[in-house]
């Protein structure tokens, strides 16, 4: 193997990265790129990699979620409070499914590219680039609008660092006090039973936190009541921005990517000679790898060779995303097989990407209880095979969309046309995230989400 190198990416097979028509443009604006500060912390990574080390141990349990697509468009304040609190909201409610700590990681800041089925897209038979994210080009169907341009990458750059800040901010500066844990149940979530449930079990916190005071333990001396730790992550998919935002750690002399704490390769470019599977090789984050039906055994052993040659703990999380129809298929081969290699990972279930239909009017969507099925089964299945379910991967938002049909609103077909503002693939809104936490949590109890002996 040749020796890692942030740029050595370039020498092997990259798929689904932009033609850039203008390479000196590019070049231009990578180095641009390359002179502005981290994004994150080495030492936020480091920390992030030991919990999820306790995940794949069984004493954690991750939580990632936000946006399929951020865009420039949505980009607003509110958008990120929203899907913060929804994030926090889910944390609690897990928490007490699982009485574990819930490993708290956005989609955010960062989640800009995206792989497509087709490199173009032909309407009224004009054939244009697909859209690939607003760090690529523009959703709008139009010839100059989708080429790719590199200032789309200084404007990304841009937008997750403001959008870090607030998170940041908000993760330490008292919003995540456990004491407001009853006022994050606000807007359309509140009237919603998904709310009625939530305020209850704000009750029972607000409580066990009154008796805490009493005897003296309060958010002013104990600072875990009164902020939490919360991390971003994204695909690595557009190399030319994750090279340029990788730096030497001067702590460590170690390399990492300082554009998310988290970093995944997706299903479609997870192959073995892959430019996005070299490029992760020599980064310190932590590494998800998503796994659909076409990932064979052995080739995930393979790919775990060359990603986490030393078997580190919290180095691999394996995000599972098989359909709810597929999961009995596909994921008991893939336990068994990190079983008999005694290879160390996390295992997240992604119940979204196996389950996207078109709606009969063809719309993109995904029923609810194909998602809860996938994760039901999957905690099941783990269980079975003595292994445990320790994360969830969810594509949601704080806002009240209707993109994805079902839950306990009975958003239906006809309703996916009324607030339907996703960039990519549909999102599950606030109330569909919480009520989803309420069941994995009932779920996770049920099956004691512990190793069978
Ligand atoms: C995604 O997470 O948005 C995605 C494209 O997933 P996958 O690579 O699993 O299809
Ligand atoms: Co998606």
């Amino acid at each position: 193997m040749i020796q890692w190198q942030p740029d050595t990416w370039r020498k092997s097979t990259a798929k689904h990265l932009p033609d850039y028509p203008d390479v000196n443009h590019l070049a231009e604006v990578e180095k641009t790129l390359h002179g502005f500060p981290p994004l994150v912390f080495a030492g936020e990574v480091r920390s992030l990699k030991k919990l999820l080390a306790d995940v794949s141990e069984g004493n954690g349990f991750l939580l990632q979620g936000g946006d399929c697509a951020e865009s420039f468009s949505e980009f607003h304040a509110d958008n990120i409070r929203d899907t913060f609190r929804v994030i926090l909201q889910m944390a609690v409610v897990l928490t007490s499914g699982t009485k574990l700590p819930v490993v708290k990681v956005g989609r955010m800041a960062g989640q800009f590219a995206k792989p497509r089925s087709s490199p173009t897209e032909t309407i009224d038979g004009v054939e244009l680039p697909s859209y690939t994210g607003d760090i690529i080009n523009d959703i709008r169907f139009d010839a100059v609008r989708r080429q790719p341009n590199p200032d789309r990458m200084l404007k990304a750059y841009s937008q997750a660092a403001s959008t870090l800040n607030l998170l940041r901010a908000f993760a330490d500066g008292g919003y995540a006090d456990l004491r407001h844990v009853q006022s994050w149940n606000m807007g359309f979530v509140r009237s919603s039973p998904q709310g009625e449930r939530y305020r209850h079990l704000a009750d029972q916190i607000q409580e066990s936190l009154n008796f805490m005071e009493a005897l003296g333990v309060t958010s002013l001396n104990t600072p875990q009541l009164r902020q939490v730790q919360f991390f971003t992550c994204h695909e690595a998919l557009l190399l030319q921005y994750e090279e340029a935002m990788t730096r030497v750690d001067s702590t460590s002399g170690d390399m990492y990517n300082t554009s998310a704490h988290f970093l995944w390769i997706g299903d479609r470019t997870r192959f073995l000679d892959s430019a996005h599977v070299e490029f992760c090789r020599g980064i310190k984050n932590p590494i998800g790898v998503k796994c659909s039906p076409t990932m064979e055994p052995d080739e995930l052993i393979q790919l775990l060779d060359i990603l986490n040659p030393n078997d580190e703990a919290g180095r691999i999380t394996l995000i599972t995303r098989f359909g709810h129809d597929k999961v009995e298929t596909y994921l008991p081969k893939l336990i068994r097989k990190i079983q008999q290699e005694g290879r160390t990972v996390g295992w997240s279930c992604d119940p979204m990407h196996g389950n996207t239909i078109k709606s009969s009017e063809g719309i993109k969507t995904r029923p609810f209880d194909q998602i809860l099925e996938e994760v039901k089964q999957n905690i099941k299945i783990h269980r079975a095979e003595g292994s445990r379910t320790g994360g969830i991967h969810l594509e949601m938002t704080g806002q009240n969309v209707t993109e994805c049909t079902g839950g306990l609103d009975k958003i239906s077909e006809s309703d996916l046309s009324d607030r339907y503002r996703t960039h990519c693939d549909p999102r599950l809104n606030a109330n569909q995230a919480i009520e989803l936490a309420f069941l994995i949590a009932d779920e996770l109890k049920r099956n004691g989400n512990q190793i069978a002996v």
